[in-house]
């Protein structure tokens, strides 16, 4: 396993094995890797190649947000990936993805401005920019991400879509802790104290699974529900909790086609997201 910090060096080997014609699949991460980057790896291993991205992209963190503190350990995410099969890392400095005099953004409206755009404004743009970046240097087959950030998922579908690029996306289940937290870099943020009430998020989601489940199709009486369950935890502040059409992200009433039900909840100061999705039958 190869880690590589040069665009033109990833270029090289990528159309190398294009050359051989090996089919290439591609996961980017900001690193600290845990098993739920690891089940998008496993799922991105059904192509001959593997190429994994660990850069903590500034442009998608907002003047007050994480990105000094953002955890990371490159030797550990290395040994991860080399036990996984990874054929190769791609692990840019800062100034060799936004070199100076760099300007272009990629932009998509609607979308990323509910949900986490409303309270992280410049975010999706700073993603969609460098999905976009990435996918031009490594050129993937098919690229994996999850489900964990739905909205995401939602969003770089429809750039990809909309920019008629030549990537298919792979959508991943979200991967969960024994206990039901949805697996997070930002988990290590929270003390045991918040780490046992972070607890309040997964209580809330699958209380809200089963009501659908069981046939609530009211968005107000399971948000009560769900809003209700958070509530009783003292340490859990909720960002938003929300229900939305799966593909347009815009508020719905009645679970009446695919949704999203998605939350930001902060437990202390770590601001952690979970969500489900339901097509009804
Ligand atoms: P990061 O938070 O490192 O996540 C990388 C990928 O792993 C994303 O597709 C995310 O949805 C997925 N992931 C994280 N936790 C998961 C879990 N518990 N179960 C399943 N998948 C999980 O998302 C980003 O980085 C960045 O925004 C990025 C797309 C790399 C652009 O910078």
């Amino acid at each position: 396993m190869k880690v590589v910090k040069n665009i033109s060096e990833v270029k090289n080997i990528v159309n190398e094995w294009k050359q051989q014609g090996c089919t290439i699949g591609f996961v980017p991460t900001m690193g600290y890797l845990h098993e739920g980057h690891g089940s998008l790896v496993v799922k991105a291993m059904e192509n001959s190649k593997v190429v994994v991205s660990i850069f903590v992209n500034p442009m998608q963190f907002g003047p007050t947000e994480d990105l000094d503190k953002y955890p990371r350990d490159l030797e550990k995410d290395s040994k991860y990936c080399k036990e996984l099969g990874v054929d190769l890392i791609f692990n840019p400095e800062p100034g060799e993805m936004y070199p100076e005099g760099y300007c272009t953004s990629v932009d998509i409206s609607g979308l990323s401005e509910e949900l986490c755009g409303l309270s992280r404004p410049v975010h999706f743009k700073g993603v969609c920019t460098v999905v976009n970046k990435l996918l031009n240097i490594v050129n993937p087959d098919k690229a994996y991400f999850g489900e964990k950030d739905a909205q995401q998922l939602a969003i770089i579908r429809r750039m990809v879509k909309d920019l008629s690029m030549n990537v298919e996306i792979v959508g991943c289940p979200i991967i969960r802790e024994k206990d039901g937290l949805a697996k997070s870099s930002r988990n290590t943020y929270l003390s045991s104290e918040e780490r046992r009430a972070a607890l309040a998020l997964s209580k809330s989601i699958f209380a809200g699974k089963d009501m659908v489940k069981e046939g609530c199709r009211e968005v107000d009486i399971l948000l009560k529900k769900m809003k209700d369950i958070i509530n009783e935890e003292p340490l859990a502040r909720i960002d938003y909790l929300k229900a939305v059409d799966a593909m347009t992200m815009q508020q719905v009433d009645t679970i009446d086609r695919p949704v999203l039900i998605a939350m930001a909840v902060y437990i202390g100061k770590v601001r952690l997201i979970d969500n489900f999705s339901f097509i009804p039958g």
